[in-house]
């Protein structure tokens, strides 16, 4: 289940009330519904009515049933496909597709004069155009929908256009202190979701699954990497540009300490994610062990930080909404050139303010740094909670335990998945690289769900909570 419970709300239309549930929006016919609690279109909150489960279960409101009118009301202009919209409280009604607001349909006008047809930039000068437009005539027999507007343009929606752009029904703020998007996770060690080398290489297909991978389980190995640094440089390559740090782009370094940096060393290392010290840090960190000669050990460890908060969202709420409300200081200040820190404090838990879902995990003890501006009753609450949270990520049943092997590469999401290792002997030549965010999620979407839909769901909820 995406996301749940987003709290007693719905949006009633004309015909129709909406109730928002998990990953989908429920539409509940008026006729259906007593009259009297809906009789005109605007945004109601079922607070006090009774939890509403499964399409077609309609709240229970105390009042008796009454007469109501046809679902939908067919008149003339309606049968052609032609009327003059309402443009009331700002709104064009361009039913059955929904409703918008009045001034930004004008501006997001489809046609090639408004909107580049190839960079997809708005060539439209948005306060050249009235303040006070008005639609003139609409047409929706189309594909295209056409709208005459006052200042003489004639606009075109395409259909797909505006049902991928239509407004979502007013949505409340969670109740839940923390929700969690869709994901799987492989328990104790049952196998590894892995890919093969030569598929993400050699075919888009193979790519976009092995990007599929890494969102849905937050890690994924890759076997059959060939054993030179270029090989696996390639590898990252396949799904954007490495970023450069001041540690560099892609590394290849064996335990010598180069950086100043517990990761250059041969201790064990306890799971964290990277670059807390970064306003933004890395989404997936790969890594790919070349060799190890002369020793043993450095088992890899993996924790899902995802599953570690849902278990602590049931053992201790309020040590969840501690890590998500207090912010804390963190630094990379190791070499003498470099002291990073990220515009602001951030918390251990970033969450999706409406839906209260758990966007990023920033959890590096070796990198926070000393917090001063908090109470001393706010400190010890939340050392408490990052004592308990510390505590969850030791557990056997949350770490994932692998032997990395020349040939098999292991990639993560550093935003859920946390890495650490135990310690070894001997010498150890890994190579790898970061991927930021953005050009990630860019290629995981257009891979998975094509340019179109893509294009279509910039910005909304559903994209902004899916990966
Ligand atoms: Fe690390
Ligand atoms: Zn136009």
């Amino acid at each position: 289940m995406a996301w749940q419970r987003l709290g007693p709300g719905g949006i009633a239309g004309k015909h129709s009330l909406y109730l928002q549930r998990p990953s989908t929006v429920a539409r509940i016919p008026l006729c259906s519904i007593p009259k009297r609690q809906f009789h005109t279109p605007g945004i109601y909150s079922l607070a006090g009515s009774r939890k509403y489960k499964g399409a077609g279960h309609i709240p229970q409101l105390n009042t008796p049933r009454q007469s109501y009118k046809p679902y939908f009301q067919s008149t003339f202009t309606q049968r052609l496909g032609l009327h003059t919209p309402s443009v009331k409280n700002g709104g064009v009604n361009l039913e059955p597709h929904g409703k918008f607001p009045r001034f930004w349909l004008r501006e997001n006008c489809q046609c090639p004069d408004c909107i580049h047809p190839i960079t997809r930039q708005r060539m439209l000068d948005t306060f050249s155009l009235p303040e006070d437009i008005q639609t003139e005539s609409v047409d929706i027999r189309t594909e295209n929908v056409s709208v005459k507007w006052s200042d003489g343009h004639d606009a075109v929606y395409p259909r797909s256009w505006l049902s991928d752009h239509k407004l979502p029904p007013a949505l409340e703020p969670s109740q839940e202190v923390l929700n969690f998007r869709d994901f799987r996770f492989v328990s104790g060690n049952q196998g590894h979701p892995t890919v093969e080398y030569q598929d993400v290489m050699e075919s888009t297909k193979g790519l976009a699954n092995w990007l599929k991978e890494i969102v849905s389980y937050g890690y994924c190995m890759v076997r059959g990497v060939p054993l030179e640094p270029e090989a696996t440089q390639g590898l990252l390559e396949r799904i954007a540009f490495i970023r450069n740090t001041h540690y560099g782009g892609f590394w290849d370094f064996t335990s010598d300490l180069t950086y100043k940096d517990t990761a250059y060393t041969s201790e064990s290392l306890g799971v964290h994610t990277d670059n807390t010290y970064f306003s933004d840090p890395a989404r997936l960190q790969l890594f790919h062990l070349l060799s190890h000669t002369g020793g043993e050990g450095g088992e890899s460890l993996l924790a899902d930080g995802f599953r570690a908060a849902a278990v602590m969202r049931t053992e201790n709420e309020a040590n969840v909404k501690t890590l998500i409300d207090i912010p804390q200081p963190w630094h990379s200040s190791g070499n003498d050139d470099v002291c990073i820190q990220p515009y602001q404090p951030f918390p251990v838990f970033e969450r999706d303010e409406l839906s209260g879902v758990l966007q990023r995990i920033r959890w590096n003890n070796y990198d926070r740094a000393v917090k001063v501006d908090w109470e001393p009753h706010v400190a010890e609450q939340w050392y408490s909670a990052a004592r308990h949270w510390n505590e969850i990520l030791g557990r056997e049943d949350i770490q994932i335990k692998m032997q990395l092997e020349p040939g098999t590469a292991l990639i993560f999401d550093n935003w859920r998945i946390l890495h650490g290792r135990t310690a070894f002997r001997g010498k150890r030549r890994m190579c790898g690289g970061y991927i930021n965010n953005d050009d990630f999620i860019s290629q995981y979407r257009l891979l998975n769900d094509g340019r179109e839909k893509t294009l279509n769901n910039i910005g909304t909820l559903d994209a902004r909570l899916t990966c």
